[in-house]
């Protein structure tokens, strides 16, 4: 069983796009049973709200649902529960270094490391670009999946 978290700052955007785009290649690959896939937040800025609707309607768009998601925030017992926690940009790895003590068993990660191009998953909230989010989500999973069939 492989357990991932991604992380982004609100967990309205960036990071539940991930978890459910990931969800839909594994589900794809038929490897449900072997993942545990989740998301959180660095800030508490919006705990309990759903997906922002351009995430959501971005989503849809490939046929993806991300019904009944709710924003929650990142906390120390995450570190130890999950294997990978995997945020968007290095201001998230900062954060959740600090959220978590650190990051002694080095589980922490880029998205993008795992697209073969280094960079950060710009936030959409701020660019409203929800077109590059998903290209960039969406290779970073793909990269992702790639990587633990291959380890
Ligand atoms: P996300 O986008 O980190 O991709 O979920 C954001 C959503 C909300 C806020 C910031 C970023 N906010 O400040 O409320």
């Amino acid at each position: 069983m492989k357990k991932i978290l991604f992380v982004c700052l609100g967990n309205i955007c960036r990071s539940p796009m991930a978890e459910f785009v990931m969800k839909d290649l594994v589900r794809r690959a038929g490897l449900e049973d072997q993942f545990q896939i989740a998301s959180a937040a660095t800030s508490r800025e919006e705990e309990g709200n759903p997906v922002y609707p351009p995430a959501r309607r971005k989503l849809a768009e490939h046929g993806i649902s991300c019904a009944g998601k709710t924003a929650r925030p990142l906390c120390r017992a995450d570190y130890d529960q999950y294997d990978l926690l995997i945020g968007m940009d290095n201001a998230n790895l900062r954060s959740m270094e600090r959220i978590c003590g650190g990051d002694s068993q080095g589980k922490m990660h880029l998205l993008l490391e795992y697209a073969g191009r280094p960079g950060q998953v710009a936030d959409p909230w701020y660019t409203g670009d929800f077109e590059a989010t998903w290209r960039d989500v969406l290779e970073g999973c793909q990269g992702l999946l790639d990587s633990l069939q291959n380890s």
